[in-house]
């Protein structure tokens, strides 16, 4: 049976294929959480009030990274090197969505534009997140190894989708709407496909790890160009519209610790 419950369960189960999909998922956390502690420390003098949830943003990332790590390490397994066509961060910064790292790495603060095109990126990429780990939760939030991780994770990758719509609505009622508009779209027509290529990237890695056949391998690609099909047709406006979240200032507060995995 070709199910996605079916194919997370074949990948749990194996540790070459756990250890794979836990040292990917973690170099994203990790990446994710460096790019935010670095906007938060370039956060323009005008925009000083976002810089504790940046700041928050970025910890929670980093919390996610080490929850995976913790995985590996329960199950006495090292991380992996994070092969180049399977890091979805990385891509997407070589195709010039969201922030450059040189940009980030130099030490001249951004600008309102710059924090717009951060948050717009963080709009899309956190809306896939928040997908992703719905799904895993809506099948293993019970699982006895990874369950608890699933539910803390898609909580906070909830809030952070929050937070960019109740922020990015802020800025487009100060004026900042078509450039926001702009923005969006070109992010989620970039993400879309890159989306489709790190799936195809790491589903042949998976198939070379747990065997498959040939036909089911076949079945797998035409799924997800099925999905970007869709996608790129009418999907992807998902990714671009702004509402006002029912959690308001979801990243207020401080993180929510994880001590089981931290
Ligand atoms: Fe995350
Ligand atoms: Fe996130």
């Amino acid at each position: 049976m070709l199910s996605a419950r079916s194919l997370f369960q074949e990948i749990l189960d194996n540790d070459e294929s756990f250890r794979l999909f836990c040292s990917i998922a973690a170099g994203g956390e990790s990446q994710g959480g460096w790019e935010n502690a670095r906007i938060a420390a370039l956060v323009p003098r005008s925009e000083r009030d976002l810089a504790p949830k940046i700041t928050r943003h970025g910890a929670d990332e980093d919390k996610h990274g080490r929850i995976f790590h913790a995985l590996l390490r329960k199950r006495g397994l090292t991380p992996v090197p994070v092969p180049a066509d399977t890091d979805y961060t990385m891509i997407l910064e070589r195709h010039g969505i969201g922030l450059a790292h040189d940009r980030l790495r130099a030490d001249r603060p951004l600008t309102v534009p710059d924090i717009i095109t951060y948050l717009a990126h963080s709009r899309v990429t956190e809306q896939r997140a928040s997908e992703q780990m719905e799904l895993l939760r809506r099948y293993f939030a019970d699982h006895q190894d990874v369950g608890r991780a699933v539910r803390v994770i898609s909580g906070d990758e909830d809030n952070h989708l929050a937070y960019c719509h109740e922020e990015l609505l802020s800025f487009a009622a100060a004026g900042h709407g078509r450039t926001i508009q702009r923005t969006l779209r070109a992010c989620a027509l970039a993400e879309i496909r890159i989306h489709r290529d790190v799936s195809l990237a790491v589903m042949a890695r998976m198939g070379r790890i747990l065997g498959w056949r040939r036909t089911r391998s076949a079945l797998l690609a035409c799924g997800i160009h099925a999905v970007y099909a869709y996608e790129r047709a009418a999907g992807w406006r998902r990714m671009v519209s702004l509402r006002m979240p029912e959690r308001r200032n979801a990243l207020g507060g401080p993180p929510t610790p994880a001590p089981e995995f931290a």
